[in-house]
This record gives C-alpha cells, sequence and structure tokens, in this order.
C-alpha cells in the first residue's frame, strides 16, 4: 500500500504541471487562461496562432503521464495503473493553480500509450476522424473517450478499461461547458480564433 500512494503522489506532481501555461508564458503570449475558452491545454494554446508551442504543449502534457506510467511500472502494474490515474488527476487539479487545472485529454492519451498502444491508435483514429470532419476538437475527444474503453475492453485489457472508464466519466465532466456549446452551436472550430 505505502508504494501504492508514493506512486499516486509521484504520478500527480509530475501531471500537475502545466505546460501549455508555462510554454505560452515563457514565449511571451501572456497567460492563456485569458484567452479562448480559458483552458491550459494544447486546442487553446493553438489560439494564440502558434502551432508549434500547441504541438509542444500536447507532446509534454501527453509525457507526462507516459513517464509517470512507465517508471511507475518499474515497481509493478499496479503502481503503473495508479501513477497514471495520479498524472491525469494532477493534470486537472494541480495545486499549483488552485486546483483549477486542464480537461485531461492529452494526458489521458499519454497514459493510454504506455498502458496499450494499440488502444491509444484507436484514439488517434478516432480524434483525427472526428477532428477532420468536424472541426472540434472537443468533440474529436469525447469521442475516442467513448471508443478507448471499448478497445481496451475488446483487446482483453479489462482492469484498464474500467481505469479509463473512470477517466473518461471525468473527461465528459471537464468537457460539460463544450458540450452545453456544442449543443447549441457556438463551440469553437480548430482554426478559428477565440
Ligand atoms: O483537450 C481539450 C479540448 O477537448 C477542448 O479544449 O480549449 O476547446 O475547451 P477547449
Amino acid at each position: 500500500l505505502p508504494y501504492l500512494v508514493a506512486a499516486l503522489v509521484f504520478g500527480y506532481l509530475l501531471g500537475s504541471i502545466p505546460f501549455g501555461l508555462l510554454i505560452t508564458r515563457a514565449a511571451g503570449l501572456g497567460d492563456v487562461r485569458k484567452i479562448g475558452s480559458g483552458n491550459i491545454g494544447a486546442t487553446n494554446v493553438l489560439r494564440t496562432g502558434n502551432k508549434k508551442l500547441a504541438a509542444l504543449t500536447l507532446l509534454l502534457d501527453a509525457l507526462k503521464g507516459t513517464a509517470a506510467v512507465l517508471i511507475a511500472g518499474l515497481y509493478g502494474p499496479d503502481q503503473a495503473f495508479v501513477a497514471g490515474l495520479g498524472a491525469f488527476l494532477g493534470h486537472l487539479f494541480p495545486v499549483w493553480l488552485g486546483f483549477r487545472g486542464g480537461k485531461g485529454v492529452a494526458t489521458y492519451l499519454g497514459v493510454l500509450i504506455a498502458v496499450a498502444w494499440q488502444a491509444a491508435l484507436v484514439f488517434a483514429v478516432a480524434w483525427l476522424a472526428v477532428a477532420y470532419l468536424t472541426r472540434y476538437s472537443s468533440l474529436a475527444a469525447l469521442v475516442s473517450a467513448v471508443a478507448v474503453p471499448v478497445a481496451l475492453y475488446l483487446l482483453g485489457h479489462v482492469q484498464a478499461a474500467e481505469l479509463f472508464v473512470l477517466m473518461s466519466v471525468i473527461v465528459f465532466v471537464k468537457h460539460r461547458a463544450n458540450i452545453a456549446r456544442l449543443v447549441a452551436g457556438t463551440e469553437s472550430r480548430i482554426g478559428a480564433k477565440g
């Protein structure tokens, strides 16, 4: 048990690094929380107009999830799962930002890459297809969040499927403002400012 708590705390601390905020601030773009959706994720960094910084945010927010799982995984599979959940929760509720963090999509993908890369491919294909067809980043994430637990279950990763059901539910809750905008037809599309 002490190792599981340590894995959770380790994952949380790694996940709580708000790369989108740090990167945009370092680039002199101001506070990313004051533009667009107010989120600290790659989609909102893209609304600064800087594609490279958005890609870097996506990469690093994903990598912290991957790293948490792989490093904690050296101690066992349970530690890996718990650290992955910790990284996801750290991104959503970072102590450094008064627990107001991101929506977790990149970190969710990063954890998934380390847990079951085949399911990460399902995520990527679903995300890219929906984003290409609709230009809604949020809708792409929501569709992927439904597809992933199903894919994990079909691939025989039953325990991982349970973990990702929990994480997908949290992704949906975090996207409730996006869902309201999608229903109202006011959600901003990739490539549009604001
Ligand atoms: O990853 C978050 C994305 O699904 C939505 O981001 O900034 O449009 O709320 P945003």
